[in-house]
């Protein structure tokens, strides 16, 4: 089958890309492909390097996380191999399901042999001879080009008990999702592959410390990992000089898809290549856990600290553009219903609170958008409720989108 949908990446072929650069432009099936457009030059350099120098390259080039936390990627790789007790594991996040969000998709069905190699590296740097994809069970081409990859790579002595001859043991195990928006929380994660049921642990301990199997595990997102081949192949200083991210348009634009722009780029920089439409109510940045901004905030610079001092979050990378035309209080409320749907039912302020949270947005939509006052203050008080006193993110985060829609876009007034 046709890997990745050819209009899912508009900028396909343009100069300046650097984690799109090969998809569209190798063959996704082919290791040979791979290698002639510069593949496993990264593994080369770290295993030139010695672990302890990756993960020094890797923290001075200021890598952050991509899944949505942003948190120091050579710091956690740091902590996990600096615990004394392994065996260590590397888990690659590819559970990808914050609503909107696509970009890791593309990645994995357009250069899947740069997930195994960034895989490989990150298992060298914190001293994991087994790694674990989690893939999203909804992504059926992504799991039959990571597979031929896995064994292309075993074939070719890439993986296995002696990698590139370089006396390194490292393999990966795919394990599929079964469709639980949760199990993307690294912890609920970890629950999964070991055979329990999809819910989080609380934190700490951290998974750098205790993670899958209770053994010091760096927990990485697919993007974030295939960062590391440029920070490997370029060096850290002129990585973090040409840094991009990832974004994922989708909704009222002419041109949806994943597109790559340098961190400093604007909302609105990132809407005119997509095509924004004419009459715009708003964009949900972020994903559902981030918040709705208004189209008189297009200058808001595109990064993290950017997007938080802007009162919201670059989250994953999405970028939902909606028209005037849509019904807002429809919106939040399949929002709402989604996060009742995915709780995990653990913890009461969520499995209440999001409950609670559905039932007023759907008096709300039924009485065609008018909110009793009443309405809004419960839904502030659950909210903070949920906020405060969740054990995992889904539950501290149920009531942003809504919170954001009130208070940005004067939702019900
Ligand atoms: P978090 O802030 O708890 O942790 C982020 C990462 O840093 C985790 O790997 C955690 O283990 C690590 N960490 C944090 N403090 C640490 C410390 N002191 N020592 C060592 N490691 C530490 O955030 P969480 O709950 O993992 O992720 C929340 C984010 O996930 C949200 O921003 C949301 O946007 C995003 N998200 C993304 C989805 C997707 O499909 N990509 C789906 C749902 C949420
Ligand atoms: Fe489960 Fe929600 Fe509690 Fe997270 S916050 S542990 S999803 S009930």
């Amino acid at each position: 089958p046709e890997p990745v949908a050819a209009d899912a990446v508009p900028q396909a072929g343009q100069d300046g890309l650097v984690l799109l650069r090969r998809v569209g432009a190798v063959d996704p099936y082919s290791l040979d492909d791979y290698r002639a457009h510069g593949g496993y030059t990264a593994l080369r350099r770290a295993f030139a390097l010695g672990p302890a120098a990756v993960i020094r390259e890797v923290t001075e080039s200021g890598l952050v996380g991509r899944g949505g936390a942003a948190f120091p990627t050579g710091r956690k790789w740091q902590a996990t191999a600096s615990q004394p007790d392994g065996p260590h594991y590397l888990v690659c996040n590819a559970d990808e399901s914050e609503p909107g969000t696509f970009k890791d998709r593309v990645v994995m069905e357009g250069d899947p042999y740069a997930v195994v190699e960034a895989m490989t590296v990150a298992g060298y740097a914190v001293g994991a001879h087994r790694g674990y994809l989690y893939l999203r069970g909804e992504y059926p081409r992504a799991l039959g080009l990571l597979e031929n990859a896995l064994t292309q790579a075993r074939a070719r002595g890439l993986l296995g008990d002696d990698v590139l001859g370089q006396g390194y043991a490292f393999d990966i195990e795919i394990r599929r999702g079964a469709g639980a928006y949760i199990c993307g929380e690294e912890t609920a994660l970890f629950n999964s592959i070991e055979g329990y049921r999809g819910e989080p642990r609380s934190k700490p301990p951290f998974p750098v410390e205790k993670g899958l199997f209770g053994k010091p595990t760096a927990a990485n997102n697919v993007e974030t990992l295939v960062n590391v081949l440029p920070v490997l192949t370029r060096g850290a200083e002129a990585f973090a000089a040409a840094e991009t991210k990832l974004f994922c348009v989708s909704g009222s634009v002419s041109r949806p898809g994943v597109y790559e722009l340098p961190f400093g780029a604007t909302l609105g920089d990132l809407l005119e290549l997509a095509g924004k439409p004419e009459r715009m109510r708003a964009v949900l940045l972020g994903g559902a856990a981030g918040g709705f901004v208004r189209p008189d905030e297009m200058d808001i610079p595109l990064t993290f600290e950017g997007t938080r001092a802007a009162g919201t979050t670059l989250g994953s990378g999405v970028v939902l553009v909606l028209d005037d035309r849509v019904e807002l209080p429809r919106i939040l409320l399949r929002i709402a219903e989604f996060f009742r749907d995915e709780s995990c039912g653990q913890c009461v302020p969520c499995r209440v609170g999001t409950v609670r949270q559905e039932e007023a947005l759907r008096r709300i939509a039924d009485r065609t958008g008018a909110a009793a006052v009443d309405d809004i203050a419960l839904l502030r008080e659950v909210g903070r409720a949920m906020r405060d006193a969740s054990i995992c993110g889904l539950g501290q985060t149920a009531w942003n989108a809504v919170e954001s829609a009130i208070d940005r876009l004067g939702a019900y007034a």
